[in-house]
């Protein structure tokens, strides 16, 4: 039976699990959460859902108790503050830092075989820290920001295109961040055709625009950042791992040479399945692809500098 814990029983966290439950993907979730009651709280709410489609898997919620956590093969940790409208993820590197790497060690020490998803923000720092601060071969440390960018991408070109999103196909590589994300558009196809045979240079250049700022349009009208679709990429994260499904998925990664960088975690296509990343997808880019995607690895290495000078590596 797969079990998988999710740390930090918020919006994000709770959401997370919650798919897991409904859908299946795991035989056991554990969500754990620091704040009395909070994570136990959540579960019973989904417990108690659960009678109501199929069956479900074991459900636990603990506050704090990592030993409850013991044998997941895949934790997802999700710790942190959120950003508050008007804040870039980046702002909250100071904060979440601590609690990131902390949170790394009370996971490993219970599940030392787990692949880990990291969704806390600013994600492609705090991927790096998890990596780092573990030594955990690259393999088993996974940013989740990927999967979400390239999810909002698809909904954009969808609802531009006029199509089902289904036949829509499209990723976004880069930083998770609202100005190093890269829509790749020159790749992104309704059916199998360039997208740009149905839509004009302009709408292309505004849905790109819209996913890159799909996160804070929301944080702006509900007063803090995104959980139905962040919880549900990571999910589809856990799930491509647990049921080994060696899934493209854009994520985080550690690139060692890989796209012409070494020595830092940022998004590029990526093969996840039972072994966490199984390869790096290098694909052409065009020539303003590749200066956005060295402009964005600068600025995730002025975060990961950030964080030397916060001592937290
Ligand atoms: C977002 C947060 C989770 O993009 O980073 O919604």
């Amino acid at each position: 039976m797969v079990k998988v814990t999710v740390v930090g029983a918020g919006n994000v966290g709770a959401t997370c699990a919650n798919v897991l439950a409904c859908r299946g993907i795991a035989g056991e979730v554990v969500l754990i959460d620091i704040k009395e009651g909070f994570a136990e709280g959540k579960v019973l709410d989904m417990y108690q859902a659960s009678a109501l489609y199929d069956g479900g898997p074991r459900l636990t919620g603990v506050t704090n108790d990592y030993s409850k956590t013991a044998g997941s093969q895949v934790v997802v940790i999700t710790s942190g503050l959120p950003r508050k409208p008007g804040m870039t993820r980046e702002e909250l590197i100071g904060v979440n830092a601590g609690i990131v790497k902390s949170v790394m060690e009370n996971v490993l020490k219970h599940s030392p075989e787990a692949i880990v998803i990291v969704v806390s923000n600013p994600m492609d720092p705090m991927t790096y820290l998890a990596l780092m601060s573990s030594g955990l071969d690259k393999h088993r440390v996974i940013g989740m920001g990927g999967a979400l960018d390239s999810s909002r991408f698809k909904c954009y070109l969808s609802k531009a295109l006029g199509g089902n999103i289904g036949d829509v196909d499209g990723m976004v590589i880069g930083g998770h961040g609202d100005t190093t994300m890269i829509p790749l558009v020159s790749k992104a196809s309704y059916k199998g055709v360039p997208v740009s045979e149905f839509l004009s240079e302009e709408v292309l250049e505004k849905v790109a625009a819209d996913t890159m700022v799909g996160g804070a349009t929301l944080t702006g009208l509900l007063g803090t950042s995104a959980w139905y679709a962040p919880g549900a990429a990571a999910a589809s994260v856990v799930e491509a791992i647990v049921k080994d499904q060696k899934k493209v998925i854009p994520s985080c990664v550690y690139l060692d040479g890989e796209y012409g960088q070494k020595d830092v975690c940022i998004g590029v296509p990526a093969v996840i399945g039972a072994r966490g990343v199984e390869a790096i997808v290098e694909v052409a880019l065009t020539d303003a692809e590749k200066a956005k995607f060295e402009a964005s690895v600068a600025a995730v290495r002025k975060n990961i500098a950030v964080l030397h000078e916060l001592k937290a590596l």
